[in-house]
C-alpha cells in the first residue's frame, strides 16, 4: 500500500521534474527567439537596421608614422579593385574608434569630450571583400565606434548618387568605399556656444588626417571632398536630420601609390637650401 505521504511526494517529485522540463524549454525558446533577434550579427547584414560586428582592429601595418605622414597624398584615381573588411575596419577605427576604456576616449580629440561627429561608410556593390568571393552588401552604413561595429541604413550602391551630390566628383563614383562625416553640432555648441562650430571644424580636420593617414598605412588613396551640396549627402547616405555633413572621403586601391623616403626628402631640403 502506498501511504498519502508516499503519494504527496511523488506528485511533489513529478510536479519539479516537469518544472525543470517546461523551465527549460521555455528558457531554450526564450534564448533562441532573443538571439534570433539581437541587432548584432557577424554575418552580412541584409536589411536595414541590421548590424555586422567589424573584424577587431589590428596593429599589423609595419608602416612607421614618419613614413605614413611622407606618403599621405590625395589620391582620386583608383583600380576596379575591392578593399578588404578588414581594411574598412582599420579606416573606420581611425575615424572615430575607441583608444581608452574608462571614458570611451576615441582616436582623435574632442573638444570636451562632446564627439559631435557621426561616421558613415557607403559601400559599393562588390567592393569591400569579406571572404573568398564575399562582398558586404552595398548600401549605407553608420559607424559605432563603441562596439567596432556599422549598421545598415541604406541598401544599394549608392555611390552614383553621392557623386552627384558632390558637384560629379568622378572619384566619388570610382572608389570602393565613401567615408562620410556628419556633425551634431548642437552637442559641442550646448557646451561651447557659438566657438562650438569652430571646435566641430576643427574635430573634423582631425578625423579627415586620421583617415588619410590609415589609407596611407594599407596603401590605399584618399581624399577629403568638401564640394558638395549638404542636403543631397545628407539624403544619401540617409543621415539623420542633425547630422550635417562636413566630408565626404572616396577611398580605393590606387592607380599610383604616392611613396617618398627620407633620403628624398633629405635631396629636397638640400636643394632648397642651396
Ligand atoms: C577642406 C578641404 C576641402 C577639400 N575639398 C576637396 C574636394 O571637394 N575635391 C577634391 O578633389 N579635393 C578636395 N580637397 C583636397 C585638396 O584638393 C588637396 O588636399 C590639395 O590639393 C593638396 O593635395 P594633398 O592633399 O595631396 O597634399 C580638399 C581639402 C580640404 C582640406
Amino acid at each position: 500500500m502506498v501511504s498519502v505521504n508516499g503519494l504527496r511526494r511523488h506528485f511533489l517529485k513529478f510536479i519539479s521534474i516537469g518544472a525543470i522540463v517546461v523551465g527549460g524549454a521555455i528558457a531554450f525558446f526564450v534564448k533562441d527567439f532573443l538571439s534570433s533577434r539581437t541587432p548584432f550579427t557577424t554575418s552580412a547584414p541584409t536589411s536595414i537596421g541590421q548590424s555586422y560586428m567589424l573584424p577587431l582592429p589590428k596593429f599589423s601595418s609595419n608602416i612607421m608614422l614618419e613614413k605614413a605622414i611622407a606618403c599621405r597624398r590625395s589620391i582620386r584615381d583608383y583600380l576596379d579593385k575591392p578593399i578588404t573588411v578588414d581594411a574598412l575596419s582599420m579606416l573606420l577605427w581611425a575615424a572615430q574608434g575607441v583608444t581608452e576604456f574608462n571614458y570611451g576616449f576615441r582616436t582623435c580629440p574632442s573638444a570636451g569630450g562632446t564627439y559631435p561627429l557621426e561616421v558613415y561608410a557607403v559601400v559599393g556593390r562588390e567592393c569591400v571583400l569579406v571572404e573568398n568571393e564575399v562582398y558586404l552588401p552595398a548600401g549605407s552604413y553608420k559607424y559605432f565606434g563603441k562596439t567596432h561595429s556599422i549598421s545598415l541604413v541604406r541598401e544599394g550602391d549608392l555611390r552614383d548618387a553621392l557623386a552627384k551630390a558632390s558637384l560629379n566628383q568622378g572619384w566619388v563614383r570610382d572608389a570602393r568605399v565613401n567615408i562620410v562625416l556628419c556633425a551634431v553640432y548642437e552637442r559641442t555648441t550646448k557646451v561651447y556656444g557659438e566657438r562650438g562650430y569652430r571646435y566641430v571644424y576643427m574635430e573634423n580636420g582631425h578625423v579627415g588626417q586620421n583617415v588619410y593617414l590609415m589609407a596611407a598605412a594599407l596603401k590605399l588613396g584618399a581624399v577629403v571632398v568638401g564640394a558638395f551640396y549638404d542636403e543631397e549627402v545628407k539624403n544619401v547616405v540617409g543621415a539623420q536630420f542633425n547630422e550635417n555633413p562636413l566630408y565626404v572621403i572616396p577611398v580605393g586601391v590606387p592607380k599610383h601609390f604616392y611613396e617618398i623616403d627620407e633620403d628624398d626628402l633629405r635631396k629636397y631640403y638640400l636643394r632648397m637650401r642651396g
